[in-house]
């Protein structure tokens, strides 16, 4: 895929392919496992190929006592093993996404119940952290709310560039978007992060995306093509194409995925049964 973002007749060949072979219905990436600690082979099968295609996959697996345990075993199936350890991770990789009562936590908004715009993770992450696969399992949905909704990255490339050749030459520049350093009492936590918003990702050989529609502490390039480029992505996600999908997952669901471009809505909980993800973050892609 190397050449996709430059060469003319490779880029052609990689869209006509993933036009022709890239379902639009929500069913075809469901997958049933019947027990997450020893794949069958059909299972995974569907679920690298799904991933390999369309970048992600949705399963549901049965009852659990301890769906942690089962989610990593999973994972690791997939070769999903060298887990993001950032500051909330709990047991071997997994981040309880849940509102959370601790002050500090509670200022990041994936511990509360607001909304989250569309991003991909670890935007702002050095390449040595770059975030190539996550996945999302519910444990309990919220009473009303909370549903997710995302988009195949490479897609978005593709109808960008075919609706404007310009604007996904605009988003490949190399200084395109800027997250600025983040310090914590006069300390760097981490270091400012530039780059482009689509590129290739050396260490898979794939089209890889790094974006978030927040605008606070995000910087783009003083550049008129870029700052059109950036309107044109934001107009294409409001859009409702074929290859937007939106679920609410129920318990017992999850999503595998090669960092799809995401967001959720807000939600509102029961305080006796709150609404509880497990999120494992990766440096390795599913393939
Ligand atoms: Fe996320």
């Amino acid at each position: 895929m190397a050449n996709v973002l430059t060469k003319s007749d490779n880029y052609q060949h990689w869209r006509d392919d993933k036009l022709a072979n890239t379902s639009t219905k929500l069913e075809d990436y469901l997958v049933e496992i019947e027990n997450p600690f020893e794949l069958r082979d059909s299972e995974k099968n569907k679920v690298v190929s799904l991933c390999q295609q369309g970048n992600f996959a949705l399963f549901h697996v049965l009852e659990q006592t301890d769906y942690a345990d089962a989610i990593i075993n999973m994972n690791a199936q997939f070769g999903l093993k060298d887990f993001d350890r950032h500051l909330y991770v709990q047991d071997r990789g997994l981040a309880h996404i849940t509102q959370s009562t601790n002050k500090n936590q509670s200022e990041f908004i994936p511990y509360t119940n607001k909304a989250i715009g569309w991003h991909t993770d670890g935007y702002y992450n050095a390449i040595e952290q770059r975030i190539r696969a996550f996945s999302l399992f519910c444990v309990r949905p919220a009473s009303e709310g909370g549903t997710n909704e995302w988009i195949d990255p490479q897609m978005v490339y593709l109808l960008l560039r075919e609706d404007n050749p310009d604007v996904a030459k605009a988003l490949i520049h190399p200084n395109a978007m800027t997250i600025p350093e983040h310090k914590v009492n006069g300390k760097v936590r981490r270091t400012t992060s530039t780059g482009p918003v689509f590129f290739i990702d050396e260490a898979s050989g794939e089209l890889y995306m790094r974006y978030t529609q927040r605008k606070k502490n995000i910087e783009f390039l003083d550049s008129i093509e870029v700052n059109q480029a950036i309107e044109h992505l934001d107009e294409l996600l409001s859009k409702h194409t074929d290859y937007h999908f939106k679920h609410l997952m129920h318990s017992g669901q999850g999503m595998l995925c090669n960092n799809v471009l995401h967001k959720r809505s807000d939600f509102n909980d029961d305080p006796n049964n709150p609404r509880l993800l497990l999120r494992g973050r990766y440096f390795n892609r599913i393939d």
